[in-house]
């Protein structure tokens, strides 16, 4: 009980933290599945074609995407880079300092991301950049204030503003409340296929960022399976055993 009480005094500043961080729109489940091996596929060929330029998976290799049924020489004809190895990790050409001198910060390393920010957070920030004007992109997001990456798939989205109402403190004063996003030119993409668009990146990043845990879970459900069959024969050979006793 100790130790409960002990777990749970340590456990309450996270959640405190997450239920305060500031508020996060949209804030949408991500509703992935990374067993989806279509979806993985399509998010594979998304990260490379859109944010490889910028962000590394280097503490991956190109062969990683072979688990998910990209034949090897798809792999090598549209994914991998020219010249580049099965067994090479996914980094980027562009150097680390003029990154950070283009952008003001340089584009994170995206291998764990999904385990560091979770997957919903990434879903929500990809679709929450919007306009404003006093950025050196000409964007910002109202998942990540400030942020210094470019809005790359403003050609799917389009671009959108962020709406917000005034609301009455109760103590004299207003604050600002997002009311949501207004679409000022439309993307190539409808919302609905953007939002799965984004899925699919979002599966692929997360399926990288822990590649055993989907086969954990296969594994998890056939040792249940076995258990409840074992259980069903136990019981059989008890009454086997026991039917001659009384
Ligand atoms: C033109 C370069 C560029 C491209 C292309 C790009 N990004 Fe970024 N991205 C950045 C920069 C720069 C940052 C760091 C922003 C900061 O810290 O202010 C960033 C930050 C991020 C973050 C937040 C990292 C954190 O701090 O947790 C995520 C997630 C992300 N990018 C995902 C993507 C995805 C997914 C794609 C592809 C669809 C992509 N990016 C394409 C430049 C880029």
């Amino acid at each position: 009980m100790k130790k409960l009480i002990l777990a749970l005094a340590l456990l309450a500043p996270l959640t405190a933290f997450a239920a305060g961080g500031g508020a996060i729109h949209p804030n949408d489940p991500a509703n992935i599945d990374t067993g989806n091996e279509a979806a993985l596929q399509r998010g594979a060929n998304h990260f490379v074609s859109y944010c490889l330029n910028c962000h590394s998976m280097q503490y991956e290799r190109w062969q990683r995407m072979e688990e998910f049924g990209v034949p090897e020489d798809l792999l090598k004809s549209n994914l991998m880079h020219a010249g580049a190895k099965k067994g090479d990790l996914l980094k980027v050409a562009m150097a680390r300092g003029d990154a950070a001198n283009w952008f003001g910060a340089p584009p994170p390393d995206l291998t764990l991301e999904a385990r560091l920010r979770g997957s919903d957070w990434i879903y929500n920030y990809m679709r929450a950049f919007y306009v404003d004007e006093s950025r050196p992109f000409g964007v910002n997001n109202t998942v990540f204030d400030n942020v210094g990456m470019p809005h790359v798939l403003w050609e799917q989205q389009g671009m959108q503003k962020a709406v917000y109402t005034e609301e009455d403190d109760g103590h004299g004063g207003t604050h600002k409340v997002f009311a949501g996003f207004e679409k000022v030119s439309e993307g190539s993409m409808t919302d609905v296929e953007y939002d799965a668009m984004i899925r699919d990146l979002v599966t692929f990043m997360t399926y990288m960022a822990e590649p055993t845990k989907a086969k954990s879970h296969r594994t998890g459900i056939m040792v249940l399976l076995f258990l409840a069959l074992l259980l069903v024969f136990s019981y059989m050979l008890k009454k086997e055993y026991w039917k001659d006793v009384h």
